[in-house]
């Protein structure tokens, strides 16, 4: 089995608000997902963008929208997203008791189907439900906020979880979420995760397209892979 690419996701978090088009585009044609933080405040304390907002973004620009909700109740919400045209939906672990049902959902809405595991949640309930979802969004900080510290210890979850869809040639992509930077993408790749959101990373720095470049390189680098 060939492994596929390495993706790079942009996170619209840190850049301008009022100017989402333009940040989009900025990266276009260098990143692989742009990364959409949904936050209801309720699930996070913190308040973003909805619906809506979505929905313009996917009229103003190709790339592959990954949608990160982190909210109370998703599946009131998810399904919206994917039928909105986002190309992954994640919604978070601690918020549903039926993960397998909404991620079938999502899938049957023409979306690859995403679990999010907090800092503070486990990974091992989990592993049983990886055949039924696409993509498994660790995070390597707390949800809520862009610019935190990236945890290392996280790491032992992407791992485990490496293993696990090793063993059961599955094919689930590991992203994680938190903190990564040139600095930090090579023992989130070493780990096993081949996809990486970037926030500050990306939209703190001067020339964000050639800061993707560098996170590219980075990972790279470190896995050997594409
Ligand atoms: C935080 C969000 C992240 C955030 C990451 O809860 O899920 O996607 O944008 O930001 P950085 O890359 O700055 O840590
Ligand atoms: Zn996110």
């Amino acid at each position: 089995m060939t492994e596929p690419s390495l993706i790079i996701a942009p996170s619209l978090l840190a850049a301008d608000f009022a100017r989402l088009g333009e940040e989009a585009r900025a990266v276009e044609g260098v990143a692989d997902w742009l990364h959409v933080d949904v936050m209801d405040n309720h699930f996070v304390p913190n308040l973003t963008i909805g619906l809506p907002v979505v929905q313009s973004l996917r009229k103003a620009t190709g790339l592959p929208l990954d949608c990160h909700l982190m909210i109370e109740d998703p599946r009131r919400w998810a399904l919206g997203y994917a039928e909105a045209g986002a190309a992954n939906v994640s919604f978070h672990a601690e918020a549903t008791d039926d993960p397998v049902g909404l991620a079938r959902d999502l899938r049957a809405a023409g979306a690859l189907a995403g679990l999010a595991i907090d800092r503070d949640t486990p990974i091992e309930p989990y592993l049983e439900i990886l055949p039924h979802i696409d993509t498994l969004l660790i995070m390597t900080i707390k949800a809520g906020f862009g610019g935190q510290e990236f945890i290392p210890a996280l790491l032992d979850k992407v791992r485990t979880a490496r293993r696990h869809i090793q063993a059961g040639h599955l094919q689930v992509r590991i992203e994680v979420d938190g903190g990564i930077s040139a600095d930090t993408i090579a023992q989130a790749a070493e780990a096993g995760a081949d996809a990486f959101v970037a926030g500050t990373a990306v939209y703190g720095a001067e020339d964000p397209a050639a800061a993707v470049r560098a996170l590219r390189e980075a990972a790279r680098r470190a896995t050997g892979r594409p």
